[in-house]
């Protein structure tokens, strides 16, 4: 069966997408900080019948913790799905940039730029294995933005540049692995 991994799977729409998946019969590698979130709803997709869950609790800007998933993909038998969904605002409540802490701001491309990437790159070998043997012909890498990347809304500056960073890498990532479906 096909395997997917999803960042930010404890609540929102990664759980959301988690479940659907399950519900389509997807082993999952899920992630998130919180270890007794992401056990729940690990143990909740987990009920799909025949369904295969590992939950891997870490930060997806750590690099040793993006080793660990995709260590725990592979002993699912690879990846055909890495969907890059864990996302942070830089700092809450949002500020204009003339107040935007530069700390919340260097966080925010840590979770939403630089983790995904380094994901994708550990992942980039199973992800390209998936492509040769899967019935869609092809692996796949889902980045979630938003669109706060393309509509200047007031507050949204720091946030809304972690994701058209995103946006572009998702665009350049597509031309240069074009096996793969971005
Ligand atoms: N909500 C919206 O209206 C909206 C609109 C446009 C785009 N988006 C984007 O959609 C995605 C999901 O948003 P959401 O509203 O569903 O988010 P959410 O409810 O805040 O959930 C975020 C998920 O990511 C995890 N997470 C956060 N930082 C992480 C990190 N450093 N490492 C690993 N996991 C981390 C959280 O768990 P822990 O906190 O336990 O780590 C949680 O599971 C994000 O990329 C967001 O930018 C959301």
């Amino acid at each position: 069966m096909s395997v997917a991994m999803v960042t930010g799977a404890s609540r929102g729409l990664g759980r959301a997408l988690a479940g659907e998946l399950a519900a389509r019969g997807w082993d999952l590698v899920v992630t998130a900080r919180g270890a007794r979130a992401l056990a729940e709803a690990a143990s909740e997709l987990a009920r799909a019948p025949g369904v295969r869950v590992t939950a891997v609790a870490g930060d997806v800007s750590s690099a040793e913790h993006r080793g660990a998933l995709v260590a725990a993909a592979r002993a699912l038998g690879g990846l055909d799905l890495l969907v890059n969904n864990a996302g942070v605002l830089g700092t809450e409540p949002l500020v204009a940039l003339a107040a935007q802490p530069l700390d919340g701001l260097r966080e925010a491309f840590e979770v939403n730029v630089v983790g995904p990437l380094g994901l994708v790159q550990e992942a980039l070998p199973l992800l390209r294995e998936a492509g040769a043997g899967a019935p869609a012909g092809a692996g796949a890498v889902l980045n979630i933005s938003s669109d706060a990347a393309v509509v200047a809304y007031g507050t949204w500056g720091a946030y809304g540049a972690t994701k058209a960073a995103g946006d572009l890498l998702s665009a350049v990532l597509a031309v240069e692995e074009p096996a793969l479906r971005v």
